[in-house]
């Protein structure tokens, strides 16, 4: 590769080459397990992708390797901590996936990965399976070409991401000591078109709720009750939409005061990205407007704006045909993405008393409560470690081009811990493309991408084992042979923190909302 300056990644890199067609084989076995975290009726299957990640984790010869039971479905941990001297990489994924439906919209089964013009097809392809095994064969690739691995690392691989689990919260709250690390690695991620790569260093946090509404007993005639009867379905319409304008902005002034104005420095920093936004995102969802505050840039709306969506409304009649019923329930899934410096707490009490407010109980005959889901915060990430310069030279040497900056606008709760809880520099490099279909049917991976994945990892690993600014940072983990860890100093990322992008610390702690909140 033109670009390479280790020999010993050139080794590793043709252990890859020698290995891609096991490599596919052996993802493909991992995408047909239906590992769909929200479903318990999919529980066994959750467990079983656990157990073949753990097993990934003992052939690749990595110790400690165990399936950690949780209240929620298992993590996976595994470690090798035996390069002394060398920093300690904290490596994330996770094995769950989304659910398939509408399942006859899928070209082939989602549970029968099938390759079609370069793209492996199928659930979790991108999301997350493919990225996070792309991990594991980045160690593999290491581990049987150096002597060991060129850096410590810990992995902490989740089976309930998809699901809004606080499994890992937990975990990450009660264990930091057992997670302590120099950076923490996360392959989540997408890049902004192909051929592009991307750090990104923001993500948006997010409350979900179900907004369920009530009116009569039980289901009426609509010509024996209409225009007596309450209707929840109506009042839930009223609710909706006045939660937001057509305007994109949401009816919760207090929402916007809690909001950071972009510094220049980030200005500057979107403005050396060589994408036309707008027209991606046209191209990609089949549409020639952008709806929502227009005021705002299409990368602001993304990434620094809050927004709420409506996920689905049941109730009433839906079969065909036609039968004249007025509901007693309805319910409606409503999300808000966060902007990282609006905790998901603070947001949460602003939807309820904004849903009291909409729907008057006296007026409308039907009650509503909002019934939080899962939450997660956003994040903000500095940008200028030397750690973020490992990874951006590793993205320069895989791709032949420097990496954009970038905050996404999806949800990674466990970032958000890792800054506040163990107070690492996180790294999210990933290598999804806009076009992965993520959460949607014919989800798919661009296998040059999932190369790329595993190659892109090797070299970041390699460059933070060897690199003179990496290794000289006084206030490093230093980990001993014996695996026991200890830091230097008790800030052990004071530094780099005070100086981020944004130039102030936009992190707050996640917290997922517990209980029921009545409005
Ligand atoms: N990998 C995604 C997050 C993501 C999406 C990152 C797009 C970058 C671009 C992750 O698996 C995800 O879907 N997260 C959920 C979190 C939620 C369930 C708490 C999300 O964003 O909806
Ligand atoms: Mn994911
Ligand atoms: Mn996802």
């Amino acid at each position: 590769m033109a670009h390479t300056t280790s020999p010993t990644v050139d080794t590793a890199l043709a252990y890859v080459e020698k290995r891609r067609n096991d490599f596919l084989d052996e993802l493909k076995d991992l995408l047909r397990i239906p590992s769909i975290s929200t479903l318990p009726s999919h529980k066994k299957d959750v467990r079983h992708a656990a157990k073949f990640v753990a097993d990934q984790m003992e052939a690749i010869g990595l110790r400690k390797v165990k399936v950690i039971k949780t209240a929620g479905h298992p993590l996976v941990y595994g470690e090798w901590l035996e390069a002394e001297g060398k920093p300690t990489v904290l490596l994330y994924g996770h094995y769950d996936v989304q659910p398939v439906d509408p399942r006859d919209l899928w070209v082939s089964d989602p549970f029968e990965p099938e390759v079609r013009n370069d793209n492996i097809y199928a659930r979790g392809a991108v999301d997350d399976k493919g990225q996070m095994f792309g991990l594991l064969k980045a160690l593999e690739a290491l581990m049987r070409t150096y002597d060991g691995l060129p850096v410590n690392v810990r992995l902490m691989i989740e089976g309930e991401e998809e699901a809004g689990g606080a499994a890992i919260e937990t975990y990450v709250r009660e264990h930091s000591d057992r997670l302590a690390c120099d950076v923490a690695l996360i392959a989540d991620t997408g890049m902004p078109a192909p051929g592009v790569p991307s750090l990104v260093y923001g993500l948006r946090g997010i409350i979900y709720t179900e907004i369920v509404a009530k009116g009569a007993r039980h289901d009426l005639h609509s010509g024996a009750f209409g225009g007596v009867a309450p209707n929840p379905i109506q009042a839930l319409a009223w609710v909706l939409a006045g939660l937001k304008g057509p305007d994109g902005r949401i009816t919760i002034p207090q929402l916007y005061e809690l909001l950071r104005p972009l510094s220049n420095e980030e200005r500057d920093l979107w403005k050396r990205s060589p994408i036309d936004a707008p027209a991606l995102l046209k191209q990609e969802m089949g549409v020639d407007v952008l709806p929502g505050e227009q005021q705002y840039s299409a990368l602001e709306r993304l990434g620094a704006r809050p927004t709420l969506e409506v996920h689905g409304i049941r109730g009433g009649f839906v079969d065909e045909g036609a039968k004249t019923v007025i509901p007693a329930e309805a319910a409606a899934k409503v999300s808000l993405r966060l902007p990282p410096e609006v905790a998901p707490e603070d947001a949460l009490p602003l939807l309820v008393a904004r849903v009291a407010e909409l729907n008057d109980p006296q007026v409308t005959g039907v009650t509503m409560e909002v019934v939080p889901v899962h939450g997660g915060a956003g994040v903000l990430v500095p940008v200028d470690n030397v750690y973020m310069r490992a990874a951006e030279r590793a993205l320069e040497q895989e791709w032949g081009r420097a990496p954009v900056f970038e905050r996404e606008g999806g949800s990674i709760p466990i970032g958000a811990l890792f800054d506040s809880i163990l107070h690492a520099p996180v790294v999210f490099m990933g290598t999804g493309l806009p076009d992965d279909n993520i959460h949607a049917p014919n989800e798919k991976f661009h296998l040059p991408n999932f190369y790329h994945g595993i190659r892109q990892a090797i070299r970041f690993l390699d460059i933070l084992g060897s690199d003179p600014a990496v290794l000289a940072r006084p206030d490093r983990m230093r980990v001993s042979a014996n695996g026991s860890t200890s830091a230097t100093t008790t800030s052990v990322h004071g530094s780099p923190r005070q100086s981020s992008t944004n130039g102030a610390q936009a992190t707050k702690s996640a917290k997922t909302p517990k209980g029921k909140a009545k409005a």
